[in-house]
Formats: structure tokens, C-alpha cells, sequence
């Protein structure tokens, strides 16, 4: 056993106001990335509402990370090597395993004690699990939500500096609790955040949308990198060239919407330059290398007529060199 509840004499008596959902004492379980950024950003918050009170970070090397990361503020928090020991001593219970433990970490509090769930609230992370992975809480008389943070949290320090601002999508059961919304409001809002509603069952199509704009775009970063490295351009170079355009177009993304924030030989309808891209790709690159170019300049086609920036003949002649 590497760690235990260091200070248990410290821990609040359960008395009838703390197992109140308002009272606002908080634990993390899982302390990966979204778990430590979020411990990190309690922890620093300007209010005395939310109170990180434990975290079970899972494996000693995600303990070690963790404390390492929150440094002297680490002392102000218990950690444990039990998850159900842990939800023991908050109100609201973070977590923050990846998406397929969740499920199992919530039956295991409810199957460790029933009586530690009720009136509590359960909260997880996940942008594509519905709230059945807490149908377990939810029958044991605990709150449920998720809340997922519409942010890539790849370093740890740069998410807790960035994290303000982020918008999180926030999906609650169907009889949404009045108490719960308020609370998460709350917590949201302490955070710097905003939030959108996300239907439960509509969650899925929710999180595909997150994966295209954030997942996606790397590989297609990745994709220009490689074609730049088929022409004899190191990746390093290519991303430095690179960086600038992408910044500033993500920049005109914002300020015009993606549709208008198109330029390019497909917004001009410069049929005869994307023809001769084709035609070097069969040059450079290995054989079906080009099949990403030609399903996104299908759908850049379809943004640059969307605008009326090129006719219905123009269109017709991309979506023919494009198939
Ligand atoms: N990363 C993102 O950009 C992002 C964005 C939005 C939402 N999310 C969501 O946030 C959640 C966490 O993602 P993440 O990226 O932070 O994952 P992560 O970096 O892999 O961290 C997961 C943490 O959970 C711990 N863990 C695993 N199983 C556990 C268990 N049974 N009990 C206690 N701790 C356990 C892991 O510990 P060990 O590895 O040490 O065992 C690790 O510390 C997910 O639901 C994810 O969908 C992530």
C-alpha cells in the first residue's frame, strides 16, 4: 500500500449539513490529466465554495505526477488507494478514469456501502458515455451529471493555466434535479467555464463532433506534414511553415465562421490548380495517399458553392476530379 488518508482526525464529522449536496467538499477520483488539471484549478479557485477535500489518483506513478503538479497545496488534500474510502469524505464526487472505468468505479462505491451514494452527486468527465454508466449511483439515491470540458488537455500544466474560458457540454438525467443544476452552475462558473446542455441520448453525436474538430485536425495536420516530407521537407521545418497558417486560419474560423473563413484555389474555383495537385500525388506519394485530399476538396467544394463563391458548373467539375 503506497498511501493512505494521512490526517483522518481532519476530515469533517458527517453531520446533517455536510451530507447536504451544497456544502460543496470535493473528491477526484483518477488523477490523469483532466483529474489533476481540475484538482489543480479547485484548488487555486477564488472562492471558498469548492473544496477539494480527497483524490484517489489511481497508480502511484499518477499520485507521484500529482503531487509533483499541485505542490504545496498537495498537503491540503488526503489521498487514498480506495476509490470508495475517498467518495467517504465529499459531497460530490469527481470522476476522472478514462471513459471505460467509469461504470466500474461508480458500482464499486454504491456496492461498498449503499448509504455513503445517497444525496450525494456523481459527476463524470466523459464527452461519449451516457449517464447509465451511474444507473448504479442513481439507484442507491445519488445525483448524477456529466460534465465534458470541450478542451484537449494533452500537457497537464498548460490546461490548468488555460482552463478558464472552457465551455463544457452538461448532461443531467431526465428528471433533472433542481439542486444539482445549481450546484454544477456554480462549480462551472467558479471555474471560468460556461456551459451547453447535452441531451443524454444525443451524446454520442455530440462527442463525434468534438473528435472531428480536435482529433481529426491533428491527422490532418499530420496529412499536409506528410506530404510536405514526400518532396523532401522535414516534418520540423513543414510544422514550422505550417504553424502560421494554421494559427491564422483557426483565428478567421473564429471571427467568420468556418464556412467564410475559407480561402484557397477551391474558394477562387481554380479547377486547374487542384488538378495538378492530383497529378503530383500520383508523382510522390504511394497509391490511395490521395483520398483524404479528394473527400475534404469534395467538401470544400460544397462550402465555396454554400457561399456562392463559385457556380453550379464549378462545382460539378470539382466533385468530377475529386472522385
Ligand atoms: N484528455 C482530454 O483531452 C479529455 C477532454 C475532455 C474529457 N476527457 C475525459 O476525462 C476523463 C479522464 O480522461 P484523461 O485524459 O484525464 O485520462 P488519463 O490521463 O488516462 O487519466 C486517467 C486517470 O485515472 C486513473 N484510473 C484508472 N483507473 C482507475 C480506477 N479504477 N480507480 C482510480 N483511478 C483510476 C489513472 O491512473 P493510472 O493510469 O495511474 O492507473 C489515471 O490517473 C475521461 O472520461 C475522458 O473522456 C478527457
Amino acid at each position: 500500500m503506497f498511501f493512505i488518508c494521512s490526517c483522518q482526525s481532519e476530515f469533517p464529522k458527517k453531520t446533517k449539513a455536510m451530507n447536504k449536496i451544497n456544502t460543496k467538499k470535493i473528491c477526484i477520483i483518477g488523477a490523469g490529466r483532466v483529474g489533476t488539471t481540475f484538482a489543480a484549478a479547485i484548488l487555486n479557485a477564488n472562492t471558498t465554495g469548492l473544496k477539494l477535500t480527497a483524490i484517489s489518483p489511481g497508480s502511484e506513478k499518477s499520485l507521484k505526477r500529482a503531487v509533483k503538479i499541485l505542490g504545496e497545496k498537495a498537503g491540503s488534500v488526503d489521498f487514498f488507494n480506495n476509490n470508495a474510502d475517498c467518495a467517504k469524505f465529499a459531497d460530490c464526487i469527481l470522476i476522472s478514469t478514462p471513459d471505460d472505468a467509469i461504470e466500474k468505479v461508480a458500482a464499486e462505491i454504491v456496492n461498498s456501502d449503499p448509504g455513503i451514494v445517497k444525496g450525494k452527486i456523481f459527476i463524470h468527465f466523459s464527452g461519449a458515455k451516457s449517464l447509465k454508466v451511474f444507473a448504479a449511483v442513481a439507484k442507491a439515491g445519488g445525483y448524477t451529471a456529466s460534465i465534458h470540458p470541450i478542451k484537449s488537455f494533452a500537457s497537464i500544466e498548460n490546461s490548468i493555466s488555460t482552463l478558464p474560458g472552457t465551455i463544457y457540454g452538461v448532461t443531467y438525467p431526465e428528471n433533472k434535479d433542481k439542486t444539482t443544476k445549481e450546484y454544477i452552475n456554480f462549480f462551472i462558473a467558479s471555474l471560468g467555464g460556461k456551459i451547453i446542455e447535452v441531451d443524454d441520448n444525443k451524446k454520442s453525436m455530440y462527442h463525434a463532433a468534438a473528435c472531428v474538430a480536435s482529433n481529426y485536425l491533428v491527422s490532418l495536420i499530420n496529412y499536409a506534414v506528410k506530404i510536405h516530407e514526400s518532396i523532401g521537407i522535414k516534418p520540423e521545418d513543414s510544422l514550422n511553415g505550417l504553424a502560421g497558417l494554421i494559427e491564422g486560419t483557426v483565428a478567421n474560423i473564429k471571427n467568420l465562421g468556418p464556412q467564410k473563413a475559407l480561402t484557397g484555389p477551391i474558394a477562387r474555383g481554380d479547377t486547374g490548380t487542384v488538378k495538378g495537385h492530383i497529378n503530383e500525388f500520383k508523382l510522390f506519394m504511394k497509391p490511395g495517399e490521395e483520398n483524404i485530399y479528394k473527400v475534404m476538396g469534395a467538401e470544400t467544394a460544397k462550402i465555396a458553392f454554400g457561399n456562392g463563391w463559385i457556380k453550379k458548373e464549378t462545382l460539378k467539375e470539382f466533385l468530377k476530379i475529386f472522385s
